[in-house]
């Protein structure tokens, strides 16, 4: 499935969207090169599942991980450019991400450890500055369908 995003402004309310759909144990893999979104996604994502608008959300660029506390859970915001390899990730958290809620950047680092029930977003550059091209695949048809009729709507 696929969707546009037309600013900056929307890609935030989708991600505001699946953050009322995710629960512990999810994994979002956000792929797209540099400057398509996935940071802006991770960050409107992470705000609402902490039900705070205003919090500081970095790229966790040489940290690799951020991790939060919300109320919905243990929350593990993951940008894995500068990984090594798979086996650094178990000096991570790895472990307990797989049971928090996890937003990958870079997820084909993780090779075979990213969870295989994971939600992929791709972002891709559209003809305007802010638009964006999104596809989505990896969850169940319904669960996907729940989502993108949820976003249809924001
Ligand atoms: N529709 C859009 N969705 C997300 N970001 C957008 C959009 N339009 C423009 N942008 C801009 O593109 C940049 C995306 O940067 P970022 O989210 O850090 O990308 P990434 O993490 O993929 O490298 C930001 O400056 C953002 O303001
Ligand atoms: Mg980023």
């Amino acid at each position: 499935m696929d969707m546009r995003l037309f600013s900056v402004e929307q890609t935030q309310q989708v991600a505001q969207q699946l953050a009322k759909l995710l629960q512990l144990g999810d994994c979002v893999a956000l792929s797209g090169e540099m400057g398509a979104g996935k940071s802006t996604f991770a960050r409107a994502l992470i705000r609402a599942l902490a039900g705070d608008e205003a919090l500081d959300v970095p790229s966790p660029t040489f940290a690799l991980l951020q991790p939060y506390d919300t109320p919905v859970g243990a929350v593990f915001h993951y940008d894995l450019w500068r990984l090594s390899g798979p086996d650094e990730l178990y000096e991570l958290s790895w472990d307990d991400a797989c049971e928090g809620i996890m937003l990958v950047e870079w997820p084909e680092r993780a090779e075979e450890l990213l969870p295989e029930g994971a939600l992929h977003l791709t972002f891709t550059h559209g003809a305007e500055e802010e638009d964006r091209h999104l596809t989505l695949h990896g969850w169940p048809d319904e669960r996907l369908a729940a989502f993108m009729k949820s976003s249809a709507r924001a």
